[in-house]
């Protein structure tokens, strides 16, 4: 029986995120560039977006660039722009064949203005789907994400439209850039490494890790019906006792 067939399709979690780890590492493994590592790691990302919506996992939230990833090589980093402004203008017609909308986080201003321009040109082409939501991390710290929050918060007080005593839990989540999403049910990481890496730290509370031995170009959905299926067996206690 495969992992697909023994999944038990009433407890899918509803959000997964995933840290796609291990493209440079991958590709010199086989003598070859690290960007031909991100390359082959695009495959990867349409089998972890066809096989949420095969499932039917409403969101999906992979971290593509983060805030430190800046100072990496300057030609990596523009080879890594490259390919997403490739990639979206390849996979447009992958997003609407499978109801996919897509979402950003992070500071997308950060970003040459052409992978502003097409990203802002899908999220209003996809705006209407509604089987998944695939949210792309993109120049994306959760630390300065919590601090941007803080920041809101605070003016608000200052402005008097928020009283110091009526912010709880809720508050901080509401003024994330993921206030729109529900907070993660599973997080797998690639690579085997086994950190988070600055990614949602306040929305990965009580999220349960998967971290799977492979490398992210390695990575097809049926790893992620692996890591649902282990996932469904895991007991969830959010702090309680079962
Ligand atoms: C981490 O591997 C991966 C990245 C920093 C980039 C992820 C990008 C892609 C999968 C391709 C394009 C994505 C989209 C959404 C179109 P690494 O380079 O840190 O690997 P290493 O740890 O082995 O060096």
């Amino acid at each position: 029986m495969s992992f697909k067939e023994k999944i038990n399709k009433t407890k899918l979690p509803e959000h997964v995120a995933i840290i796609m780890d291990g493209n440079g590492r991958w590709a010199k493994g086989i003598g070859k560039l690290r960007i031909f590592g991100h390359q082959s790691g695009v495959g990867a990302v349409r089998e972890a977006m066809e096989g949420c919506v095969d499932l039917g996992i409403r969101y999906l939230t992979l971290y593509a660039f983060s805030s430190e990833n800046w100072s990496r090589p300057k030609l990596e980093v523009q080879a890594l722009m490259e390919l997403l402004v490739n990639t979206l203008a390849k996979e447009t017609q992958t997003f609407i064949k499978n109801g996919v909308r897509l979402n950003t986080i992070g500071n997308i201003s950060d970003l040459p203005k052409r992978c502003q321009e097409k990203l802002l040109e899908i999220i209003d082409l996809t705006k209407n789907n509604n089987t998944c939501i695939l949210t792309l991390a993109l120049s994306y710290g959760s630390r300065m994400e919590i601090v941007e929050s803080t920041k809101s918060i605070c003016a608000q007080v200052l402005a008097g439209t928020l009283n110091l005593e009526d912010i709880n839990e809720k508050t901080i989540s509401k003024n994330l850039e993921t206030n729109d999403l529900p907070d993660p049910d599973l997080m797998i990481r690639t690579s085997g490494e086994q950190r988070i890496s600055n990614f949602l730290l306040y929305q990965l509370a009580y999220t349960e890790l998967c971290f799977l031995p492979i490398m992210w170009p390695e990575f097809v959905r049926e790893h992620l019906f692996e890591a649902v299926y282990n996932y469904q067996s895991r007991e969830r206690r959010f702090g309680k006792t079962s």
